[in-house]
């Protein structure tokens, strides 16, 4: 299994609950060898292994999927999901099991588990950041995802592509000033060390799917399939009630252990999230249509205006 993250996060932690439950459930048939920090490649790259069956399993952020199968970014969608209830609604419904489809389609993986890692809040090491004018003269790094990079555009500066396991060294060396990733990826992978401010922006929720090669899931015998299928569920509903239990203290530690300084955005956030989801339209085709994000809008209770 490779991991983005490392140890300390909510990959690793849905990563070994999964490993800990198809041990047990398969009675030591099926083994899971765990490894974090990028260490089979940056997180796009073990979507292409899997899907030439030479990874098994990855875990890694949704936005890394995109780039693969174009429909997942329903769910990265600006704004779409703003709480750990929708993330909750959008995965574990019908829209979910659709993506499901499309993933093994679009990229020959399929995806057995979500871990929850809550909002991408803005961290930068130059200054304090309320507003999307404050970031101007900083250079912010993304992921090599479309949709990422057209919101930071509208927020006025051209973000820097890159992929996450290049990005702690960026941040140390001065490449870029800043990025974007939820409080507990921001503990786990030590950030805290080389940022001090976060705006507390909701832009993006993180997801964090753990995928299988789909030609190692077929291999498998049905019945050791539908194991593999409960335990990535078991997973999933532990990797809830851990965002729950630890969002909050790990973000009151990143302020009084580590000194950094949380930032309110100005008016409730309302320019950044004005300018960002003007980028909507310009996704309706590579996520299947309009009709798409109505459908994700109306299962959590919204509609497009
Ligand atoms: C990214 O920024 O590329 C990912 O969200 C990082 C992660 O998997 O935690």
């Amino acid at each position: 299994m490779a991991l983005g993250d490392a140890q300390g996060g909510t990959q690793y932690a849905m990563g070994e609950k999964f490993a800990q439950l198809i041990h047990e459930k398969t009675d030591g048939q099926i083994n899971v060898d765990m490894f974090p920090n990028g260490q089979l490649g940056s997180e796009q790259d073990t979507v292409t292994g899997a899907g030439m069956g030479l990874v098994d399993l990855s875990v890694l952020a949704i936005n890394n999927i995109t780039p693969f199968s174009p429909s997942v970014g329903v769910l990265t969608l600006p704004y779409v999901i703003t709480d750990s209830e929708d993330a909750k609604i959008l995965t574990q419904g019908e829209i979910g099991d659709q993506l499901i489809e499309n993933t093994i389609r679009d990229a020959g993986v399929r995806i057995l588990s979500w871990a929850y890692s809550g909002c991408r809040v803005l961290s930068n090491s130059s200054k304090p950041v309320a507003s999307p004018d404050d970031l101007s003269g900083l250079t912010i790094r993304v992921p090599r995802n479309e949709i990422m990079i057209a919101s930071y555009q509208e927020w006025g500066v051209n973000p820097l592509p890159m992929a996450w396991s290049e990005t702690f060294t960026a941040l140390q060396q001065g490449v870029v000033d800043g990025q974007d990733n939820p409080y507990i990826t921001i503990n786990a992978m030590k950030f805290y060390e080389v940022q001090d401010y976060i705006t507390d922006i909701c832009y993006i929720f993180s997801l964090e799917p753990l995928i299988m090669s789909e030609s190692k899931f077929q291999s498998l015998s049905p019945e050791m399939q539908e194991t593999v299928l409960e335990a990535g569920r078991e997973a999933t509903a532990y990797s809830y009630d851990y965002l729950l239990e630890s969002e909050e203290s790990i973000r009151q530690a990143l302020v009084e252990e580590h000194g950094m300084q949380i930032i309110e955005p100005d008016n409730d956030e309302s320019e950044w999230i004005e300018l960002a989801t003007s980028i909507w339209p310009r996704f309706y085709d590579s996520i299947g249509g309009e009709e798409r994000l109505e459908a994700a809008l109306q299962a959590l209770g919204r509609d497009l205006d």
